[in-house]
This record gives C-alpha cells, structure tokens and sequence, in this order.
C-alpha cells in the first residue's frame, strides 16, 4: 500500500468530473486500499479519487469511532434527500483551517456499487449522511466551500494565498 498525494484548493484538477467506473480489477483494487491508508493517515472520514487525481466516480469513508466500518461505493447517486442539517464541514482538500457550516440534507438514500460491482443502497443521516453529499460533490468537481458566501470563501482563499507565502 501507498500514500497518495491528496490535490489542495486551487488545483485546477479538483474541478475535473469524474467518470463511471465500468469495471473491478486488482488495479483499482489496490486502488482503493492506498485510498483508504491516505484517508486514515489525514483522519479524514472520507476521500473521494478526484481528491488523489484520479478520475473514476469512487470514495472510501468511514464515520465510525473506532474507524473500522470501511464503505468504498463506485458510482454512486443520491436518489432521496430529506430534511436539511447545517454540520461543521472540512475538506483535506481545503486548507487554511478552512471548516464552516454548510446546508446539506438530513438524510439521504444512495445508490451505487461495491466492489463485487453489486448494486448497494445506503440509508443515512447526521454525519454519514453530510459526508455522502460531500464526497459526490468531490466527484462532480464541487468543493464545500463553493456552498459558502462569496465574502467566507474570499476569506479562505486569502488564508491560503497567506500560508503559502
Ligand atoms: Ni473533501
């Protein structure tokens, strides 16, 4: 297994969609087993591959305490939303300290694949539910600072450009 660089804000790159996954193999496998070392080693919950350049519909997630409920989905979709919660969200992708409150849907239904390519659906709410969101944004080429005010995400740029210096 291998760490992967993870894209920061404003690559360019993080704004590429994704493309369908149209089959398993022992590449995306392996694939998948660096993207989910990468994400614990940040401690991050979730990861999709537009955030390591690659650019297939997939993310790796874990909300548990323990991190041992690993959730890889390849294609997913969200087919129902329900309610809205506004949580505290950050991005490995985003640096800056960057973290604010972002509107998203209490609860949602996905579907996708596994990595058997068998059909699953997830219900999900609270945390599980914002990181759902979170990840299939990553894979249109959504970041959660574009849900923010014009006025936060100046701010946040300006924090980066300030750091890098
Ligand atoms: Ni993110």
């Amino acid at each position: 297994m291998a760490l992967l660089e993870i894209l920061k804000y404003p690559d360019p790159r993080l704004r590429i969609k994704a493309q369908p996954v149209s089959k398993v193999d022992a590449e995306l496998r392996r694939m998948v087993d660096d993207m989910y070392e990468t994400m614990y080693h940040a401690k991050g919950v979730g990861l999709a591959a537009t955030q390591v350049n690659i650019h297939h519909q997939l993310f790796t997630m874990d909300v548990s305490e323990g991190q041992d409920q690993r959730i890889c989905v390849l294609n997913p979709e969200i087919i129902f939303r329900e309610g809205i919660q506004y949580e505290g969200e950050g991005c490995l992708s985003v640096g800056g300290g960057a973290f604010d409150k972002v509107e998203r849907a209490l609860k949602v239904k996905m579907r996708g694949l596994d990595l058997d390519f068998k059909t699953i659906e997830l219900d999900a709410e609270g945390l599980m539910a914002v990181c759902i969101q979170h990840e299939v944004d990553h894979l249109n080429g959504i970041l959660f600072i574009d849900h923010l005010s014009r006025l936060k995400q100046d701010r946040i740029r300006k924090k980066i450009e300030k750091a890098r210096r």
